[in-house]
């Protein structure tokens, strides 16, 4: 049973009327998003499909690229999927879909190989020799993992898979991976007034014309990540704006559990350095966190101390800088060999210097930041929206792995898991969907050009700060009512800029942003107790029995009594 179901009518939509500037595309397969995700699933489709892949802007430019840390998976003779299971649902809070976390888990082998298939230049493990029966490839930990289970390439996982993902992509003439297309919205039967619900495209922004095209496809993919952006502080690039979840919301899908924002512990603290994230895997392999005073204080918060779970890490470390009034706490590594450092994290290492630290010899200041959208749109097992056609993966989505909190580098694995699945359901469903007639273009003929854009610049600048001081690390009912009354406001403001001037790249994420928020807030107002990622003073208490956070854009179905 859902902890809530909420009903809250979806914004107006622009209904769209022809329009002979834009372009109109057919593909069979429209992927929103080019990250591990979209990229996996394009690989994973046969030739003969007719693919577009989307990025917002250069395509390397998603949270996958910037990923350090690995992919979690069962992969030791030592190791086992039951102890993976254990450990997902205990980092998870009594929320982990158990079916989810084992259909994940199972599916993880299989994940990594099709990886070193593809060519991944993960880490190998000096010690290993073809007798002795381990694993070929080096397999680091981080917080929550009873076992080493993390496959990784040094400290640049994601820029590892990203290119080579990038790399078969472009190898294949069916694959059209097009940069600078910002997602407007996605277009439904029910938006143009069709009978029915499938998804049939989406109206697209391209950067290069600054014209909306229409991109009609028989399935339509969100992989558009997570909404971390949605917060002042964050270690995701600038277009973690939630896109996905927001435009699924307005095309009637259900979302589920948006309270649950993970921090990370550790992000580099340091005037100059934008959203540098130091990797769990310096705990993992030994690096502890010291106060200013060079005091450890995890042992004071949970027996696994360094390598607990990250909702108990960073609330530590926020009240340990709130108990002391400082600023930052350190991450210290400087009793390893150099050699080792230099060699396991020569990303840390390089950008640190970079910034004057050398953190072979001194601690490393640090703070957490916002980092991962544990909730997101309802899919099933196979990536099914509740909006025929429409499939979203990977950090879009919610499957009921990560439950009140994710365990680190499991997120990587269900982008893999995830897109390989909705691939096969994708393949097996092609039968069923023709080919979409030709779509009704943009309607941009309402609109003008926009002469206020600092309106733009102050509303992403007020939502991010409010969120952070609001709806941060450590909520109250109060703080959360006045998010709730903010965020209100600028719907309303961005609405009617909306309505009025013509899209950008800017004012889309901010419309989508904001959605996100407002969900968010909302999901963290009807949890009333303190679980996993979502902690209130308001509700410090556990409730027996966990219930997960589901809100719907659509009316309730009449009952049989209406
Ligand atoms: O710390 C890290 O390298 C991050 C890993 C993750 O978020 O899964």
């Amino acid at each position: 049973m859902p902890y809530a179901q909420v009903y809250c009518a979806a914004p107006h939509p622009q209904l769209p009327v022809p329009s002979d500037m834009s372009q109109q595309f057919q593909h069979d397969v429209l992927v929103i998003g080019s990250g591990a995700a979209g990229l996996s699933l394009a690989l994973n489709l046969p030739d003969h499909l007719r693919i577009a892949v989307l990025s917002k802007a250069e395509l390397a430019n998603g949270s996958t690229y910037w990923a350090q840390g690995g992919v979690a998976a069962v992969l030791d003779d030592s190791d086992t999927v039951q102890s993976h299971v254990e450990d997902t649902l205990d980092a998870g809070g009594g929320l982990c879909r158990e079916s989810a976390v084992r259909f994940t888990v199972e599916h993880s082998r299989e994940a990594i190989d099709w990886l070193i298939e593809q060519g991944v230049p993960f880490t190998r493990d000096e010690r290993h020799s073809v007798d002795d029966g381990g694993f070929e490839f080096h397999l680091t930990r981080e917080g929550g993992h009873s076992h080493r289970r993390i496959i990784h390439a040094a400290d640049a996982t994601g820029a590892a898979i990203f290119t080579t993902l990038l790399e078969q992509a472009r190898k294949r003439p069916n694959i059209e991976l097009l940069d600078q297309r910002v997602a407007v919205d996605l277009i439904t039967q029910q938006r143009l007034g069709q009978e029915g619900e499938r998804c049939l495209g989406a109206y697209v922004l391209n950067r290069h014309s600054g014209e909306v095209d229409t991109f009609g496809a028989r399935f339509t993919v969100l992989a558009t990540g997570g909404a971390a952006k949605v917060y002042l502080y964050t270690s995701n690039p600038d277009g973690a704006c939630g896109d996905g979840i927001a435009m699924a919301w307005r095309a009637g899908c259900r979302v589920a559990n948006l309270e649950f924002n993970q921090f990370h512990p550790t992000c580099l603290y340091h005037p100059q350095a934008k959203s540098f994230l130091i990797t769990e895997a310096l705990r993992g392999e030994g690096a502890l966190l010291r106060l200013p005073s060079g005091e450890r204080f995890m042992p004071r918060f949970d027996p696994r101390e360094e390598l607990a779970p990250r909702d108990i890490v960073a609330r530590a470390i926020d009240h340990e800088m709130k108990r002391l009034g400082v600023d930052c706490v350190y991450l210290d590594i400087t009793h390893k060999p150099a050699a080792f450092i230099k060699s396991h994290f020569p990303t840390v290492y390089e950008r640190c210097l970079a910034f004057g630290i050398d953190i072979t010899r001194q601690p490393i200041p640090v703070v957490p930041a916002a980092h991962y959208t544990c909730g997101g749109v309802m899919v099933d097992e196979r990536g099914h929206t509740d909006v025929p056609g429409l499939y979203a993966i990977g950090e879009t989505s919610f499957t009921g792995l990560h439950g009140a909190n994710r365990m680190a580098s499991n997120s990587l694995l269900e982008c893999f898991v995830y897109a390989r699945a909705a691939a096969a359901d994708i393949q097996a469903n092609l039968h069923q969907v023709s080919p979409a007639a030709p779509l009704p273009a943009w309607d941009a003929s309402q609109v003008t050009d926009s002469d206020e854009d600092v309106i733009i610049a102050h509303n992403w600048d007020e939502l991010r700060r409010f969120m952070w001081d609001y709806v941060g690390i450590v909520r109250t009912s109060k703080r959360l009512q006045r998010a709730e009354h903010r965020v209100r406001l600028l719907l309303d403001e961005i609405d009617e800029f909306y309505s009025n001037y013509k899209v950008s790249r800017d004012l889309i994420e901010l419309r989508n942003l904001a959605q996100v928020a407002e969900l968010m807030i909302r999901s963290a107002m009807l949890r009333k107790e303190s679980r996993g990622l979502h902690y209130t003073l308001d509700y410090p208490q556990l409730l027996d029995a966990p219930k997960d956070t589901v809100l719907s854009p659509r009316p309730p179905a009449p009952s049989a009594d209406d």
